[in-house]
This record gives C-alpha cells, structure tokens and sequence, in this order.
C-alpha cells in the first residue's frame, strides 16, 4: 500500500508494569511485543514506519535498528502529542496515516488490512476499529444513533450508566486522512491529567460533520492492550494458543496444548509429538516424525527428523537425524550429534561433535570434543578438559572404547579402534588399536 505511513506510539513509560524495561520490549512468546507491530507495518508498506520513542528510548532503539524512522517525543504528552511529533519529523507524508500502538500485539495483520482498506476505499476523516466486547477493558464506548452513525466515544470515567453498558469499544487503532489529522492536531485540547488524547479527534470529526467510518473487530482478543503483568500472561497464553494451533494445524500432534511453549520463531515438521511440559523456544528447527518431551527444554537448536528427546535440555546443538536424547541430559551450545547419536541420561555434552552411530549413555561429560563414528563412551567418562587456565581439546577416532570411568586428561587423542580399561586416567595420546589402562594410563603390551 503505497499510499500509506504508519506510526507506532512506543514513548509511554508503562508505569503500571513496575519495570526497568520499556513496556514495548517485555516478551511475549519470546519476541518483544514491539516486532509483532513492526512486522504488520513492514507487511502493509515498504515505506518505513515512524516509531515514536520515549521511556527507555535507546533500548526500543536498539531493537527497532533500521527498520524504521525514530522519533524522540521528548515530553510524552500524550497520544495526540505523540502522533504531532512523528508528522513534523518527516517532511513528506503520504496521503493515509495509519496509527498503531506498540503493546497491542495480538493484533492481527488481516485486521489492520481490512482498516486500511476500508480507509483507502471511502477516504473518510477517520476509520476506527471497534469491538464488540461485554469485557469493558476500560475503553471509551461508541455511541450510535438509531440509524446506526457514530454520534461520539464516551470515555469510561465520563459515561452515564446507560452508556457504560454499551458493548461497542474504541479499540485505539485508526487510519486518519493525512492532510485532516495535520489540520486537526493543534485543536486538541489539553486534558486535566496533562496530555493531549488521540481518540478526541474522533468527537472532532463528527462536530464537525467529517466523514468517519468504522471497522469491526470480529475476535476481541486482538484488541487487548497490555498495561499491566495481567495483561501481559493473558496475552502471552493467547499468542501461545494461536502459535499451537497453527503448528496442530500443519501436522504437530501437541499431546496438551495447554502445558506446551513454543516460541514465535519455532519451526516443527509433520508428524512430530509434543509432550507435555515441554518448552521449545528461540530459533529452533525441529524435523518430521520426532517425539519431544516429555519436560524437555529446547533452545537456538536444529533437530533432524526421527529424533527422540526426553525430558532434557537443549541448547544452541544440531541434531542430525534418528538422534535419541535422554531422559535427564544436558546438551550444550556447540553441540553437533551426528546421524544414530545415542545420549542417554545424565550425559553432558559442550562443544562437541560426535559422530555417527556414537553412544553415550550413562552419566558422562564431553566438553571441546571430536569424536569419530560408532565410539563406545562408557558410563562415568570424563573429558578434564580445563586445566585451570584454559580449555584443551579431546579427540576420539573411529569406533574407539573409552572403558567405565576413564578420565581423558586433554590435550588428548585416542586413535581410532583404541580401548582404555575401567578406571584409566589416560593423560597421553593413545595410538591406533591399542589397549592402556591404569593411573596414569598406560599401554598393554
Ligand atoms: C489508549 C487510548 C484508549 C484506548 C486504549 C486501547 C488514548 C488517550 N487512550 O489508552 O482510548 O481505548 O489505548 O488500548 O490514546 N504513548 C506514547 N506517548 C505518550 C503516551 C502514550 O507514545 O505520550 C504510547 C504508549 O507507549 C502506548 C500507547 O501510546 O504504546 C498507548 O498508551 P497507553 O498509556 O497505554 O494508553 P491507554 O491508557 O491504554
Ligand atoms: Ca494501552
């Protein structure tokens, strides 16, 4: 929509969080919930949008990057003060505004399409989206006469009884006429708690018999604002009800949607079971045909197809394929487990590669470890890989067998098809096909 320029109001302090961090940057779903509003600008318009910045300006400026213009609102006088700063900060408007507020992110992208299509079509002053909710949420109501036009919002704290039990709310998007919301900004008049409240122009308008049109939301949900800690878990079980329905949608059995967290940036293939209590979170990749869970944890990883995990932790690894973790294992970012890997519980792995057809199965550290195919890593297995000062690498060659119990006191390498008896403490290099056991490890003859 070439015709168009958004603004995101994202200065408000968000005092009823209680919170160090800017209200737009809380997460929801793992996302602040300021990039759900960027991604539906970004959807609507090339042209950049305007974010208007405030309380903790530089944090909401880090995240926004390049993506959009910023505006410093400098004094926050309100809704109406806000939107005046962004359009004097840029020279050249489009004909249509389109005003977003940064902590309504469960808005739906079609939604605001259809506002901005309504908008586009009948060029009115202004469209407003309202609901229909018997939950007031303390928004303004539309008043309507008999054949239906808006006549005016009342504000909850000035509504007669009558009026308060008007179902129809302003939910706080619009899409304005760019030259009509420049001539009309000046107008608002200050309110007694010091600021200057977008919504009054809607009561502008119709005083002044300027066109106004109205798009209703069908799902209610999409107009929750977040204001406080409340807000915020309902709406993060909402986004979470939506991101599950989405992956059951396309094939992931979710066993208890409920007790199930996927983040917003998750990807699952078909035909994968999700078990309870299971959070699957950051930039994670999940395969077809895999059993999740369940209690596993699942962050920044990459699972092949057909892997197994059970109640574990995962973190910043790739799996390949037919990879079976756990139950009660923790993988570690720079963790690579080849096609077959078998991990099984409590096992500890960190920036490792292990190869393929591996097993490791009961309780056993590798750290700073390559590790070749079909190796045996017995039980108790430990890579000393931290000599106090620095960390030194391991390497395990082909199908070799690390007896129950072996320390590998690293820098070390044992060669491929090599074995170590129970209980070595192997602290040189071990050559191709041989035996060493003992403390310190030596070689069987
Ligand atoms: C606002 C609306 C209300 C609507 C409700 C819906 C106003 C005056 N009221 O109330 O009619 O029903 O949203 O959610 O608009 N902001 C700035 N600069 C400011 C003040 C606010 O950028 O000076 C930003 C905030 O960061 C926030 C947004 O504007 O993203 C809305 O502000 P908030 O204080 O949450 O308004 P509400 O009281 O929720
Ligand atoms: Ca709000």
């Amino acid at each position: 929509m070439e015709d168009l320029k958004v603004i995101i109001l994202a200065a408000g302090l968000g005092k009823r969080m209680k919170s160090k961090t800017p209200k737009v940057l809380h997460p929801l779903c793992g996302k602040p919930m300021l990039e759900y509003v960027l991604e539906i600008a970004a959807a609507l318009t090339p042209d950049k949008p305007v974010v208007v910045i405030g309380h903790g300006g530089e944090a909401v400026a880090r995240l926004v990057g390049e993506r959009a213009i910023l505006v410093d609102q400098g004094e926050l006088l309100g809704t109406g003060h806000a939107v005046m700063k962004a359009l004097e900060a840029v020279p050249s408007w489009p004909p249509a505004t389109l005003v977003l507020y940064g902590d309504m992110p469960l808005l739906r992208r079609e939604t605001v399409e259809e506002l901005v299509r309504a908008h586009l079509e009948g060029k009115p002053a202004i469209t407003f989206l309202t609901v229909h909710s018997a939950e007031s949420m303390g928004f303004g109501r539309v008043v309507r006469d008999e054949s239906g036009n808006v006549v005016r919002i009342v504000e909850e704290a000035e509504a007669t009884p009558q009026e308060r039990a008007i179902t129809e709310l302003n939910v706080g998007v619009y899409c304005f006429q760019t030259e009509w919301l420049k001539a009309h900004l000046p107008l608002l008049k200050l309110h007694p708690s010091g600021e200057y409240y977008l919504p009054d122009l809607i009561a502008a308008a119709i005083e002044e018999k300027s066109p106004i049109r109205t798009v209703t939301l069908r799902d209610p949900e999409e107009a929750l604002g977040i204001n406080t800690r409340v807000h915020l878990a309902l709406a993060e079980a909402a986004m979470r009800r939506r991101i599950n329905r989405y992956w059951m949608e396309n094939g992931v059995t979710f066993v208890n949607p409920e007790a199930t967290y996927v983040e917003a940036g998750v990807e699952i293939g078909r035909d994968t079971i999700i078990y309870p209590n299971s959070f699957i979170l950051g930039r994670t990749r999940i395969g077809e045909n895999c059993v999740i869970g369940p209690g596993t944890i699942i962050k920044d990883s990459t699972v092949g197809d057909n892997c197994v995990i059970e109640a574990s932790v995962v973190e910043g690894a790739v799996l390949e394929e037919e990879v079976r973790v756990g139950p009660f294992s923790h993988l570690r970012p720079g963790t690579h487990l080849a096609r077959g890997v078998h991990i099984g519980n409590f096992a500890e792995v960190k920036n490792s590669y292990l190869g393929p057809g591996t097993k490791m199965n009961h309780f056993s550290y590798l750290g700073d470890a390559t590790v070749g195919a079909r190796v045996n890593i017995g039980a108790g297995t430990i890579t000393c890989n931290f000599d106090g000062y620095t960390k030194h690498p391991t390497v395990i060659e082909d199908e070799a067998f690390i007896g129950s119990d072996t320390m590998l006191v690293a820098p070390v390498k044992v060669g491929k098809k090599a074995k170590t008896g129970a209980g070595s403490v192997v602290t040189r290099d071990v050559p191709p096909g041989a035996l060493v056991y003992g403390v310190p490890a030596r070689e069987k003859k």
